[in-house]
């Protein structure tokens, strides 16, 4: 038996691989920070887990700590904060028989700032847009995008009108002025093997998006777009799945926004339009065969919210998660016997 963890299944990344691996093979195991998290309660009550905040200092001893009791062979991180940590660390994961199905450090490093993802993609031409730190030139087509290295949810993103405007905002080392691209956006979902080969690539329109995430969209067949963003996942030396967010030049040419290196919470859309993601990743990190060709459909989708109506008891606590349960019979385990 396959045991795989997901992480942030309160999010719609975490609930749409829990939901994909659920129909495969695999006994999934699911584990948030928080009690209330969706997916937690899609699995059963033995294999939902409370884990520490991606931040806590002691995130990685915990999740490591958890994945050697449970025996877990594979782990699906998708919460942003816990990508670099649990890489840092990868090391201790596979001397646990753990294999982590994200991209390598290096690849994280490479996207999580969107300065140097400019410049490892440098080599595809006029792929990237014209990106420089703030203050380090003026001699643009006005106006450009002014926005943060390392940012998300279109936080900090504006447009700078004119060379004056650009001037008042001063120099930060932390902020990139990027060319202005006009035109249409899109999100690529693309997967590539652990050699670097990217499998599939398939663009979506984000048609609505709420708090950043997709709930309206439409898949797209687009050789160019399905083209430029393989080209950028072999540039950064993509392995597993990564989002690449591109838009159109106003001569139409399509050129990179950024790379989100983890499953998006559109994922839904890409798995009904025939490429289930979380499922092919399982099966090549396992070093199962892959399907020689991976076709997509054009597809649109809506989402609404659906409810999970649980017996009050089975709301986890601290105390009641698979993993608190485990540890406290361990503890039992350990103690002397009573005389
Ligand atoms: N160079 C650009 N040209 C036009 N619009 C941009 C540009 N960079 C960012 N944007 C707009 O800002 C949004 C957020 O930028 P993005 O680079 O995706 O950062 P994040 O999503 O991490 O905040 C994009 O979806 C796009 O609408
Ligand atoms: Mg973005």
């Amino acid at each position: 038996m396959t045991d795989v963890l997901v992480t942030g299944v309160g999010g719609p990344a975490g609930v749409a691989i829990v939901r994909s691996l659920a129909a495969t093979d695999a006994r999934v195991h699911a584990a948030d920070m928080d009690v209330y998290a969706s997916a937690l309660y899609l699995v059963p009550a033995n294999q939902r887990h409370l884990v520490r905040p991606g931040l806590a200092p002691d995130f990685v001893d915990h999740l490591l700590a958890l994945c050697e009791r449970l025996g877990i062979d594979v782990l699906f991180p998708t919460v942003d904060v816990e990508l670099v940590p649990i890489a840092r660390r990868l090391a201790e994961f596979t001397a646990a028989g753990v294999t982590v199905a994200s991209p390598s450090l290096a690849t994280l490093e490479n996207t999580l700032d969107k300065y140097r993802l400019a410049q490892a993609c440098a080599g595809l031409g006029d792929v990237v847009p014209r990106t420089e730190l703030l203050g380090a030139a003026y001699d643009w087509d006005y106006p450009v995008i002014v926005k943060p290295r390392s940012g998300s949810g279109s936080r900090g993103v504006h447009l700078v009108e004119d060379e004056a405007a650009l001037r008042a905002l001063g120099t930060d080392e932390q902020t990139i002025v990027q060319e202005n691209l006009p035109g249409e956006e899109y999100s690529v979902d693309v997967i590539a093997d652990l050699a670097g080969t990217v499998l599939a690539a398939v663009p979506r329109s984000r048609l609505r998006v709420d708090s950043g995430v997709a709930v309206a969209g439409r898949t797209v067949k687009d050789a160019g777009l399905e083209e430029t963003a393989t080209r950028v996942a072999q540039a950064i030396g993509l392995t597993t799945v990564a989002n690449v967010q591109l838009r159109r030049r106003a001569d139409g040419r399509p050129a990179l926004l950024e790379v989100n290196p983890r499953f998006p919470g559109a994922m839904p859309l890409t798995i009904a339009s025939g490429v289930d993601m979380p499922r092919l990743c399982l099966d090549m990190v396992l070093g199962r065969a892959l399907p020689d060709r991976l076709e997509f459909r054009e597809l649109a989708n809506v989402r609404y919210l659906e409810d999970v109506f649980l017996d009050p008891s089975d709301v986890l606590t601290a105390l009641t998660s698979a993993a608190a349960l485990a540890e406290r019979d361990d503890a039992h385990a350990a103690a002397p016997a009573q005389p």
